[in-house]
């Protein structure tokens, strides 16, 4: 789960899918990380650990990290944010495997409409309750894919 600063999106997604893979008792594992380094061993924004919290996930352990080229190595899928996450992993990207590992999350749900999770950064609690409902949808579906 990659976002830009792995503080608000991406560790949301990480918890969730987390807590779904948990729930399962598939065989996964996930992780985050930002595409850029203002925020590396920072913990998730405060407004994103209060609204998982409601959902009965606690994400208060994570720390922020920067997403690394070993990443296209340790995992299968990699899910962006948005598109300028996006571009910025494929940007990194050394060949043809590394490329088809990565996607809008959100295609998941809508596949080839490019819709993003919204940064909810500057944003209020609302905002943050709204990608917790984008990332529930996108997650469910990851879920389902991985029970195959
Ligand atoms: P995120 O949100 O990419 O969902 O973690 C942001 C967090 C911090 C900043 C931008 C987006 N920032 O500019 O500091």
């Amino acid at each position: 789960m990659v976002c830009l600063g792995n503080i608000c999106r991406s560790p949301m997604a990480e918890g969730i899918m987390r807590y779904k893979i948990e729930k399962l008792h598939l065989d996964a594992s996930t992780n985050s990380c930002g595409t850029a380094n203002y925020h590396v061993g920072d913990s998730p924004d405060i407004r994103g650990q209060q609204t998982l919290f409601k959902h009965g996930i606690d994400i208060s352990h994570h720390r922020s990290r920067q997403f690394s080229i070993r990443d296209f190595d340790h995992f299968d899928m990699i899910f962006a944010m948005d598109e300028n996450n996006y571009q910025d992993i494929l940007f990194l990207a050394r060949d043809q495997s590394d490329e088809q590992k990565v996607q809008l999350i959100m295609d998941m749900v809508y596949p080839g409409e490019n819709i993003p999770v919204p940064d909810p950064y500057y944003g209020s609690l609302i905002n943050f309750e709204e990608t917790y409902q984008l990332l529930d949808l996108a997650c469910e579906k990851i879920a389902t894919k991985l029970c195959k």
